[in-house]
């Protein structure tokens, strides 16, 4: 009951804080269009945040190519690991002062682009991330900031969202605060070709996470149900073909924009169990953010079938497993179906060997917290419950 009319109160709150839209430039070669983006923004100096892996493969010299065919001078912090730390971010902010940048320009997956997104909240608070960690704790417009996702999964490129790691808590944290919406996303398939099968697959089931976990929840509007309902239909019509051919331009493209899609419903409609536990396999285990939610997935839909049944349904349609002709319930069925389907076409694996027995009750117990009055979903579950949702994930 309480966790109802708190989930409703922050319904109506959440209408009253407007959450912006990024830019949007988008298609093959969009990287290109940096530098003028840049600029109309007002930023002179730009701290480019991404990882060495970029810089490695090249993905990182086609942002650097466009800003030094204008002419625009920058800084690079490529120290970016997986799940950013406080630490790292403010490394990040050292860098950012030491070379006088005025601008942020995230190039990578979430690790990067949260990074990028925390170091510049910080930059313009003057205040060590930590203090940032929470809710609207920011109020302050960022520097000028670009996001270039090279994943297609987070959506981060949409999000008011920065996910930073405490490894000594062995816990995730959130910043979260409409200024963290990047002022321009851009989203170029050709900067995905190489991103390997395995990511992609894991990456791409984050975003489809997104997308299910916003529509099914009690915060969606018709607006988040529109956009996570084309996440859906792009991703089930993409994914298998950007798994099996990464070069594939136009599955690329498509991923690119379902995952922007995807984001832009969640940021405005929240998340579900499948994230509250991902969150915890990522804290304690540094399970990558998306294969956590691609493991997990199918138990929460077997979990909240009965009350996202209507939801369920409609996804199914979206993505092209039923038809207007099928009842509700076969078409939810059809869903569920489709969804445990695609996982096993993406070699998905189906448990945690990480996963400890001893650690189930301290995991279950965070999972439960985190989503309890945050998390707008269709079933509470409860600490027994999600304790025997993690027991069928131990390996062996
Ligand atoms: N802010 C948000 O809204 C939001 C939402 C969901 C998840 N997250 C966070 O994002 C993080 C995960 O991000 P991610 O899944 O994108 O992974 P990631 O950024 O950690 O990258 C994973 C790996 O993929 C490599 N990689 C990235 N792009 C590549 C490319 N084009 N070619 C080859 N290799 C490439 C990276 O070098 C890295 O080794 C987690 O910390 C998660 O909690 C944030
Ligand atoms: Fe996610």
């Amino acid at each position: 009951m309480l966790h109802q009319t708190v989930i409703q109160i922050r319904a109506q709150a959440n209408k009253l804080i407007p959450i912006p839209l990024p830019k949007l430039i988008e298609g093959e070669g969009a990287i290109t269009q940096t530098a003028l983006a840049l600029t109309e923004l007002g930023g002179i100096k730009p701290l480019i945040v991404t990882d060495a892996m970029l810089v490695k493969l090249g993905i990182a010299k086609h942002l650097t190519d466009a800003l030094d065919a204008a002419n625009i001078a920058y800084a690079l912090f490529d120290e970016v690991t997986p799940d950013p730390t406080l630490q790292l971010i403010g490394n990040g902010l050292q860098e950012y002062k030491r070379n006088g940048c005025d601008s942020v320009i995230a190039l990578g997956g979430g690790s990067p682009m949260d990074c990028a997104k925390a170091i510049a909240a910080a930059a313009v608070k003057n205040v060590d991330a930590k203090k940032l960690v929470g809710m609207l704790r920011v109020r302050k417009a960022l520097p000028p900031f670009i996001a270039i996702p090279t994943t297609a999964g987070t959506g981060s490129e949409a999000t008011l969202v920065a996910v930073v790691t405490d490894p000594v808590k062995k816990q995730k944290f959130t910043i979260i605060d409409p200024s963290l919406v990047p002022a321009v996303a851009i989203l170029d398939p050709l900067l995905m070709l190489g991103l390997p099968a395995k990511i992609t697959a894991e990456t791409g089931i984050d975003a489809l996470t997104h997308a299910i976990e916003s529509y099914i929840g009690y915060h969606a509007t018709e607006q988040t149900k529109a956009y996570g309902y084309d996440a859906v239909k792009r991703i089930f019509a993409n994914l298998p073909t950007a798994y099996a051919d990464g070069r594939n331009v136009e599955a690329r493209r498509q991923m690119s924009i379902a995952s922007f899609n995807a984001g832009v419903a969640f940021t405005r409609a929240s998340i579900g169990y499948v994230h509250a536990i991902a969150h915890q396999m990522g804290g304690y285990y540094h399970i990558p953010h998306g294969l956590a939610n691609a493991v997990i997935l199918p138990h929460i839909l077997d979990f909240s079938f009965e009350n996202a049944l209507c939801r369920y349904a409609e996804l199914a349609i979206a993505a092209g497993l039923a038809t207007a002709e099928d009842t509700q319930v076969a078409a939810a069925h059809k869903f569920v179906a489709g969804v445990k389907a695609l996982n096993k076409t993406l070699n998905i694996q189906t448990d945690f060997p990480e996963l400890k027995a001893n650690d189930i009750a301290e995991l279950a117990k965070r999972a439960v917290r985190e989503a309890y009055c945050e998390y707008p979903v269709p079933k509470l579950m409860n600490r027994t419950q999600c304790e025997a949702l993690l027991n069928k994930l131990v390996a062996g």
